[in-house]
């Protein structure tokens, strides 16, 4: 199993059992404000970590989706000597050739505004660049949603332009912001890695 960890965080592949968990966060309102999907029934929150089991066993691999937990000690509702399940992040690659790959995340709102998103989205360019030995990862978020372009900001990710319109959420047409980092870029701000 894909295991990435980062000071705060471990990132591990999905488990059927995690529905649970994903559940408490993907049927908030507030949580898919932001998002095409959701909020997610019980059955559609199964399906999502069906789905994610499912890419798993493709090959060549093109989904790596990683439920995001807090290590131990670092969640104060959570017994010391145990993990909780926060979010999810993962990569999604353009195709077979490409070498480019689209991040995303999503986490439990009570975990919010905490460096969560960031520390694992980097953890996410870490494993794109350095361990798949991609070119270039972009990301995309609802021109409305200030903190996944701040996370892609802080990131190193550089904004790529702004597309009028071209998503419809719950009804409404919606703005989408692109953003990117090359593997050069990323090399520059992370010389040690
Ligand atoms: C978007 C989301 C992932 C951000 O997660 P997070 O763990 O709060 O992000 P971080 O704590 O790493 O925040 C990074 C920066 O953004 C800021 N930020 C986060 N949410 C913010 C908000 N709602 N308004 C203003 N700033 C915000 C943080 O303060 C931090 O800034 P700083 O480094 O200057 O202090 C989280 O709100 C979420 O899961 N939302 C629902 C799903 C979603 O929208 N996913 C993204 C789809 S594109």
């Amino acid at each position: 199993m894909l295991r990435l960890e980062t000071d705060r965080l471990l990132l591990r592949e999905f488990l059927f059992n995690d529905w649970q968990d994903v559940h408490e966060y993907a049927c908030d309102p507030e949580v898919v404000r932001h998002l095409e999907w959701g909020p997610n029934s019980k059955e559609e929150t199964i399906k999502f970590v069906e789905g994610t089991l499912a890419c798993q066993r493709e090959r060549p691999r093109m989904v790596y989706e990683f439920a995001v937990l807090t290590r131990p000690g670092i969640d104060a509702k959570t017994p010391p000597d145990q993990t909780k399940l926060i979010g999810a992040c993962g990569l999604r690659l353009l195709n077979h050739n490409a070498e480019q790959a689209e991040i995303g995340y999503c986490f439990a709102r009570r975990f919010w505004q905490s460096g969560f998103a960031s520390e694992a989205s980097q953890a996410l360019l870490k494993f794109g660049f350095a361990n798949l030995g991609l070119h270039r990862m972009y990301a995309t978020c609802d021109n409305t949603n200030i903190g996944s372009s701040r996370v892609l900001e802080k990131i190193g990710m550089r904004r790529e332009g702004l597309s009028l319109k071209d998503r419809k959420i719950r009804g409404n047409w919606r703005d989408t912001l692109h953003f990117a980092i090359l593997k050069e870029e990323w090399s520059n701000i992370n010389p040690s890695e």
